[in-house]
């Protein structure tokens, strides 16, 4: 069996190539990633392939110059790759399936982009997208990469509080947005969303575009707004703009530990040198292949498996806007990896939870021809050994749990399908891809033995396209990432690494929870909480749940004298959280409690009570300020339903 300890530098036999290759990019990473970037088209080629003047920031290949949209699209088109369908677009919710060639796409992010154009946008500004998972959105972004201007994508769910912080952060100077998104039995109306938004941003951008979707027209507003059909009709193609390779392709906000997102900046080299490694790599899919990944193009698995990696190598990617089931039944995913002879699957834990709930016997896998399907990636949350056993037992191909972040744009850990493929651990991702020195620490800063869980961290330098900072905060970047262990990037995960060298990513260390597949802070749901006048005190925390992983609960203490019936309080915070931060929280339960069980110092213990709504056994905390506390909140939890059964 494998052990990690093989890895280091030093010399010693090799026997694999994931074991060169993990070797290599940590003896030489200059060397190793050099000749990943050979994959790439540089307009100028670097200077340095990692500029480590200023630590604890690095800048990967500092001097390029590249531009994103030029490798994703024009190299392939005049390389002879035209004719090629680059997308696949597959949308039940309207009924509609097209293809778009790679010169047909090039040709429409190149109109795309001389609209951005004519509207003011140059390289280096900023312009959110807003919109559903249709081809126009891909266009979007690619338009901004061929501009060198860098877009923001804000995921469909999100309310206008959450867009407008955005707005005010990233300070765009224009937007595009869909006029609507379709769920399974409702439309929702992202213009009026929209429109709020920029009400309550103080910052303002100059200019609008509406792709307006026959489902439901949106009004504009005059002298800010056009459509996309108007802009585009008067459109000149624009040619691809070189930028820096060190220059930002995008910013994409995720959860922080507190109700303010982070504006992870993803730069256009490094993370075309590392995506286009790992399609090889850890995926195993070649240039023609066609690879799916069922997420969102608002979230970072959309960004980097739904666009760019896909499209960086030369592949066929999947657009799907519909669910594992109920669009229209559970055999969905199937139908789709059979008609568009579908090779990789990418998607999330809960989506095969909610397959397995509705078919649990896959049963409708029998309808399809799956002869093209070679291997079923799974992350975002954990794996449960559940639903990988499931998986396996069904579509006989191997299923990899893999690791990764938003900060990080590609895989921490996998099982490198493409290198060579490793014996399966539930409850693993298996081991750290080349490139990423993982280890797990202790409170100082020193590695601990195998089998001990701690915080998992990265020592610094990160390979390519992890992030080189936050969006105008590097202060920001460095307190929340680099300052716990200097040297090291916290991940925000604890885990451990057995001897075998096989990485086990077990909880978070701060208050992100995983609904979903979705990352979300309950800090922020307890700042919406908090706002309402009736609420003295709040806590919120995320109890297992079967189909989505973790579902936020929230706990209300009331304001001395209020006498209102108080499932009438909670329905309203319930409302509060939908209309601040949007139906994708999945917040649906809240409790009236008479107090919080803190400890003796006032902080409140929400892993306590997440031990109790979850039936896992706890200890009674030593520091407890009342114990008795801890009965009154397990009988307030009862009347919820939890723990459940
Ligand atoms: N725009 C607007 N609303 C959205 C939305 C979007 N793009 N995506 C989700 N929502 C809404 C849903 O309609 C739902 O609203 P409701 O409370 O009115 O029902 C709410 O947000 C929660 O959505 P979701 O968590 O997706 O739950 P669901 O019950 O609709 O579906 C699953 C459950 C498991 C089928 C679904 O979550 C899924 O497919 N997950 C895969 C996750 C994934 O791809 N993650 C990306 C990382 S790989
Ligand atoms: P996001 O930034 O939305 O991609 O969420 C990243 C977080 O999701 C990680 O920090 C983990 O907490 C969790 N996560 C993602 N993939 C996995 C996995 N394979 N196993 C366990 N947790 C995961």
């Amino acid at each position: 069996m494998l052990s990690l300890q093989t890895f280091d530098a030093g010399p010693h036999t090799m026997t694999s190539q994931y074991e060169r290759d993990y070797a290599r990019a940590l003896s030489d990473p200059e060397g190793f990633w050099a000749d990943a970037a050979e994959r790439i088209h540089w307009h100028k080629r670097w200077d340095t392939v990692i500029d480590a003047s200023n630590p604890p920031f690095y800048r990967w290949f500092a001097g390029g110059q590249v531009n994103t949209c030029y490798n994703a699209l024009d190299r392939h088109v005049e390389a002879g790759r035209g004719d090629q369908t680059a997308i696949i677009y597959d949308s039940p919710v309207t009924e509609t399936k097209t293809r778009i060639s790679y010169a047909e796409l090039r040709d429409r992010v190149a109109l795309c982009a001389g609209a951005l154009a004519d509207q003011g946008v140059a390289a280096g500004d900023r312009v959110l997208v807003y919109m559903p998972m249709v081809p126009e959105a891909v266009v979007s972004m690619l338009a901004c990469a061929r501009l060198g201007a860098i877009h923001s994508v804000v995921f469909g769910g999100f309310a206008a509080k959450e867009l407008a912080t955005r707005i005010d952060d990233a300070k765009p100077k224009a937007m595009i947005a869909g006029s609507c998104g379709i769920e399974p039995g409702r439309l929702v109306e992202y213009k009026p969303l929209l429109d709020d938004a920029i009400d309550i941003a103080t910052h303002k951008p100059d200019r609008c575009i509406i792709f307006q979707r026959p489902q439901c027209e949106a009004s504009l507003v005059d002298g800010r707004d056009v459509t996309w059909t108007d802009a585009m009709a008067v459109a000149k193609p624009h040619d691809c703009v070189p930028v820096d390779a060190t220059d930002p392709l995008y910013i994409l906000y995720t959860s922080g530990t507190t109700g303010v997102p982070k504006g992870v900046v993803r730069d256009n080299g490094g993370h075309m040198v590392a995506l286009s490694y790992s399609m090889p790599a850890i995926y195993d899919v070649q240039p023609g292949d066609v690879y799916w990944s069922a997420s969102d193009v608002g979230w970072v698995v959309g960004h980097s498996y739904i666009v760019y990696a896909p499209l960086l190598h030369g592949c066929t990617t999947v657009l799907y806007e519909g669910k594992p089931v109920g669009t229209p039944d559970a055999g969905a995913f199937w139908r789709v990896i059979s008609e568009y002879n579908v090779k990789v699957l990418f998607t999330a834990p809960t989506a095969f939870r909610a397959i397995r709930r509705d078919d649990p016997k896959a049963e409708l896998l029998s309808k399809y021809d799956m002869s093209s399907f070679k291997a079923l990636f799974l992350a975002g949350e954990r794996l449960d050994p559940d639903t990988l056993e499931w998986a396996q037992e069904h579509l006989k191909v191997p299923v990899i749990d893999h690791w990764w972040q938003t900060e990080t744009g590609w895989p921490i850990c996998a099982d490198c399908m493409g290198l060579d493929l490793m014996p399966v651990k539930p409850g693993s991702s298996t081991v750290p891809v080349p490139g990423y020195n993982l280890q797990v620490l202790d409170d100082a800063g020193h590695e601990v033995e195998r089998g001990k869980i701690g915080p998992l961290a990265i020592k610094l330098p990160m390979p390519p396209a992890c992030l080189p900072t936050l969006w105008n905060n590097n202060e920001g970047y460095v307190s929340s990432y680099l300052s716990e262990f200097p040297g090291y990037y916290q991940s925000g995960d604890a885990g451990y690494i057995d001897e075998d060298g096989y990485v086990f990513v077990m909880t978070r260390t701060d208050d992100i929870i995983n609904v979903a597949g979705h990352r979300l802070s309950t800090g922020g749901m307890e700042e919406v909480l908090a706002h309402h006048p009736d609420v003295a005190e709040c806590a919120v925390i995320g109890v297992k749940d079967q189909l989505k992983g973790e579902l936020p609960l929230g706990m209300l203490v009331l304001q001395a004298g209020v006498n209102r019936p108080p499932e009438e309080i909670a329905g309203e915070v319930v409302q509060m959280v939908r209309d601040k931060i949007g139906p994708v929280a999945a917040f649906k339960i809240a409790i009236v409690v008479d107090r919080l069980p803190k400890t003796r110092s006032g902080k409140i213990l929400r892993g306590t009570m997440k031990k109790i709504a979850d039936g896992d056994e706890y200890r009674m905390p030593a520091t407890i300020d009342d114990p008795a506390i801890l009965d009154e909140i397990t009988d307030g939890l009862r009347t919820v339903g939890y723990p459940a059964s």
